[in-house]
């Protein structure tokens, strides 16, 4: 028998019990006649100890045991002299009475702790040893709840899990797809999904009315901290809905999690922000609702009067920074870094200090007199006290950089409290974003989402002004998922084709399966899509998704353990019929 108990299983209680252990030496230490070694599995630490006096032999073998070597070492559970309560298992030991090295270890690359001495590229490639480290174990523990309870609740809300195909067809819409030649079929290719949308349209069609699928997806993008070549999304969709039937059921699944997985109660409806209201507000389409200091537009107020960097703008925007009208010039200086750092792109901060006697100092005073500053600081509610933050420029690009502003001063101002969660539904998208290189109207979503049925006139006057009816799930500034009411309605779907610049024949060809399908009898349907990797790293208190993923890619979409992508073999491409091009 290997094991009698797990190395985090033993108590006081067990005192006096033999007990058989198995797992890897996290460290072993020699003080005078006794070897102490920390034996860890997944499930804990436990020290084992090797007397010199009653047993030297034993102790011996003991002293030649190396970090990460796999043993099993069983005895008589013993309590401790000296307790360390920082452990579970900290009241005893085993006192060994018999030892089996089942496999030596080498040296491993870094500490397997979770103060690690590895780097990334590092503990990438030798990722199983990392996924030993208590801190990944743990997201990889709350990865596996989380999916259990998205699976309880779903199940008992009727849901049927059902899986769909990872070799599809290509689609120009959204990202780049990954494609898969065939050997079967000379000369053509499969894609993998980016999403299962369309199957779970069908499946609509088919009358399974409400499907989830905890589901693998696949899109060539470039990467970020919260994007990954493939990544898993909480798949769903449902029969006979409107927008707040979707919305009630997956808030209900939200509040689940929260309440099952973090002991969290979240309490009320959440609020539903029009996707303007948060691009005003917030400069973003997923704000983060833990603290205030929403955007005041001064465009009206601080143009035209003779400063050229406000009348030559489109768009001037503030932020009020509570408290900090005594920042320093270094720290100004330092926000004015950070604005103008390549990814942000702002050309500069202005910056007015509301000061305690009433009075403003800005740093534009050649061109604003008091009164000026003051309707400034009335517009944005400003106190003295207060530090007024100002961007100008091309209107959404200046939104933008606001919206990373307004983050770095809540985290400055330690105002985005971890362990407090803001959910809400960004809804009302655009339907269409006008695209400068195809010279064409993409849709914002997917072709499929269906457009508010009030705006429908526009279609004719100002497409882009065209709503969806599309929404989003963002906690605390992070999006959770997204996903619309579709179209099921044959006219519908044709002017949505040829606002996409689709000729019927380009439609067909691309989408003609569902397009078929939906002659057959299509009900009305909507869905959503969470994604799982940064769900989990939410939960986790994380940013990076890939601490939440076992297998992860680099930010070049290398998967440096295994080494891939590599090449393949001139057999492989003959046989697929493919030529390398020089
Ligand atoms: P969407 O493209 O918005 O919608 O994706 C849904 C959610 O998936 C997550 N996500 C990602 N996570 C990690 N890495 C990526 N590269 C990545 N891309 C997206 C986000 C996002 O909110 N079929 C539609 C859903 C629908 O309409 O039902 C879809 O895929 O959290």
């Amino acid at each position: 028998m290997y094991r009698t108990h797990t190395c985090g299983e033993l108590r006081l209680e067990h005192a006096g019990e033999s007990a058989t252990l198995s797992g890897w030496v996290q460290r072993s230490r020699d003080l005078g006649g006794m070897t102490f070694v920390d034996l860890r599995d997944r499930y804990g630490i436990t020290q084992l100890i090797f007397n010199m006096d009653e047993n030297e032999d034993l102790c011996r073998q003991a002293r030649k045991l190396g970090r990460e070597y796999v043993i099993r070492a069983s005895g008589i559970v013993t309590e401790r002299s000296k307790k360390n309560p920082k452990m579970l298992t900290g009241d005893i030991e085993i006192l060994v009475t018999e030892l089996n090295i089942l496999k030596a270890a080498e040296v491993p690359p870094f500490t397997i702790e979770n103060d690690t001495d590895g780097g990334d590229e590092l503990r990438m490639k030798y990722r199983y040893m990392d996924l030993r480290r208590p801190s990944i174990r743990k997201n990889m523990e709350l990865r596996h709840r989380m999916a259990q309870e998205v699976r309880r609740y779903l199940d008992s809300r009727g849901f049927l899990e059902i899986e769909t195909p990872f070799l599809i067809k290509s689609t120009p819409e959204g990202a780049r797809d990954f494609i898969v030649p065939s050997r079967m079929n000379e000369g053509q290719f499969y894609a993998l999904p980016q999403s299962p949308q369309t199957f779970k349209q069908l499946l609509m069609v088919a009358g399974y009315d409400k499907y989830f699928q905890i589901v693998r997806c696949f899109r060539d993008e470039d990467l970020r901290a919260d994007r990954q070549p493939e990544f898993t999304q909480i798949d769903c969709e449902m029969s006979f809905v409107e927008r707040d039937d979707v919305l009630d059921a997956f808030e209900g699944l939200t509040k689940h999690l929260f309440r099952e997985v973090l002991s969290v109660e979240i309490e009320g409806t959440f609020e539903k922000m029009p996707y303007s209201q948060a691009m005003e507000e917030y400069g973003t389409d997923k704000p983060d609702l833990r603290f205030e200091m929403k955007i005041s537009e001064l465009t009206s107020l601080a143009k035209g009067k003779g400063f050229r960097v406000f009348d030559e703008a489109e768009y001037i925007g503030a932020i009020c920074a509570e408290g900090c009208a005594g920042y320093s010039r270094k720290e100004l200086d330092g926000l004015t870094d950070f604005v103008t750092r390549p990814q942000i792109g702002a050309k500069g901060l202005i910056h007015a200090r509301c000061n305690g006697d009433g009075s403003f100092k800005s740093s534009v005073d050649k061109f604003f007199n008091q009164d000026e500053l003051k309707a400034w600081a009335e517009q944005l509610k400003a106190a003295p006290g207060d530090l007024i933050l100002i961007l100008a420029g091309e209107k959404e690009s200046t939104r933008k950089a606001l919206s990373e502003l307004r983050l770095e001063m809540g985290n400055r101002l330690g105002l985005r409290i971890m362990d407090t969660y803001r959910p809400l539904w960004v809804v009302d998208f655009p339907l269409l974003e006008w695209n400068e290189e195809s010279q064409r109207f993409h849709a914002m979503h997917h072709p499929f989402t269906s457009p508010k049925i009030e705006d429908l006139a526009l279609f004719d006057s100002d497409p882009g002004k065209v709503r969806a009816n599309a929404y989003d799930l963002v906690i605390n500034g992070v999006e959770i998922g997204g996903g619309s009411i579709r179209i099921h309605d044959t006219d519908l779907q044709k002017l949505m084709f040829k606002n996409l610049g689709f000729t019927e024949e380009e439609a067909r060809k691309q989408f003609g399966f569902l397009i078929n399908a939906f002659r057959y009898g299509a009900p009305p349907h909507g869905g959503i899509a969470f994604g799982f990797d940064r769900w989990v790293a939410l939960f986790a208190g994380l940013d990076s998704i890939r601490d939440v993923i076992a297998f992860p890619k680099n930010n070049s979409g290398r998967d440096v353990m295994i080494d891939t992508p590599s090449d393949v073999s001139e057999e492989q491409l003959d046989e697929l019929r493919l030529q390398r091009k020089k």
